[in-house]
Formats: structure tokens, sequence, C-alpha cells
């Protein structure tokens, strides 16, 4: 089951978060996608584990060591019949720093992160299409911080 769908061009991202407070990178590519806020992470590659996935893409580009803890309910169409899926993820080492795909970090507050700016958010988040429903879903599990 689980192999099937991830031969279904499966995006897993990840939700780290640590001290009330979400991990948001910047895209610096493709032009389209840059300058535009994501929950970092990268496509499964065929007979991976979205897990193994998102553990490798957080390693390749933010340089963190983490562990997936849930997935977040839902999943969000993304264009090229992919979909996006999200795990809350706990950061066991490291300090992220942009290295592949961005070219800037933020840990933003719930309603810095909030998709359609619910509460005082001086300076929101400018989220890729996608992620903001999947935000949202992230947000929802969480709790306010
Ligand atoms: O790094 P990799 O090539 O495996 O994947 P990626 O370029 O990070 O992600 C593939 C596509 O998924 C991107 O071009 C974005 O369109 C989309 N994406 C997204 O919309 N939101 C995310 N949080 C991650 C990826």
């Amino acid at each position: 089951m689980t192999e099937r769908k991830t031969a279904a061009r499966v995006v897993v991202a990840g939700a780290v978060y640590g001290g009330g407070r979400l991990l948001a990178a910047r895209r610096s590519a493709p032009p389209e996608l840059a300058g535009r806020w994501e929950l970092p992470g990268g496509k499964v590659e065929p007979g991976e584990r979205e897990e193994d996935a998102l553990v490798r893409e957080l390693r390749e580009e933010l340089g963190i060591e983490t562990v997936p803890v849930a997935r977040v309910p839902g999943a969000w169409p993304l264009p090229r019949g992919h979909e996006l899926r999200v795990w809350t993820v706990r950061l066991v080492s490291g300090e992220p720093r942009p290295l592949q795909d961005h070219d800037a970090l933020r840990w933003v507050t719930a309603s810095e992160a909030a998709p359609d700016g619910q509460g005082p958010a001086p300076d929101p988040v400018d989220w890729l299409e996608a992620d903001r429903p999947a935000v949202r879903a992230v947000l929802a599990l969480l709790g306010p911080a």
C-alpha cells in the first residue's frame, strides 16, 4: 500500500518546530518559486520510504538530523502530478543552514506562519501555494504556539 502510494510522485516536507516556532525556508530556485517560502523537503525517490526521504532531504538541504514524529493529516496537490505530504519532525542535532535550494531560513510564530493572517502578524510568511493549506494543517495539529 505505502509503496504504491509512494510511486504516486510524493513530495514530502517537514514541519520542524521548537520553542513555539516553525521553521520556514525561502527557495532560491527554480526562478518561478524563488523568494517564496516553504516547509523544507523534496521528492520521495522510487522505493524510498516517505520518512527516509524526509530525513535525507533535511540533511542535504539544511544540514540537520531529524526524526519524523507524525504525518500531518491531508495531502495537497502540486504541479506535474505530484502531491505534498507533511510530517512533524523533531530536530535531533545541527543548526539549520540553507545549504541548497534555499537562501534564507526563519523560525516563525504561529501568527506569522498563519496563511490567512490570523492574529497580528507584522511580517507574515509568503508561502508557496500548496504550503498554505499544509501549514494550516500543521498549526491545527500542533495547536497554538
Ligand atoms: O529537492 P527535490 O528536487 O527532490 O524537490 P523540490 O524541488 O524541493 O520539490 C519539488 C517541487 O515540490 C517543487 O518544485 C515545488 O513545486 C514543490 N514543493 C512545494 O510546493 N512545497 C514544499 N514544501 C516542497 C516542495
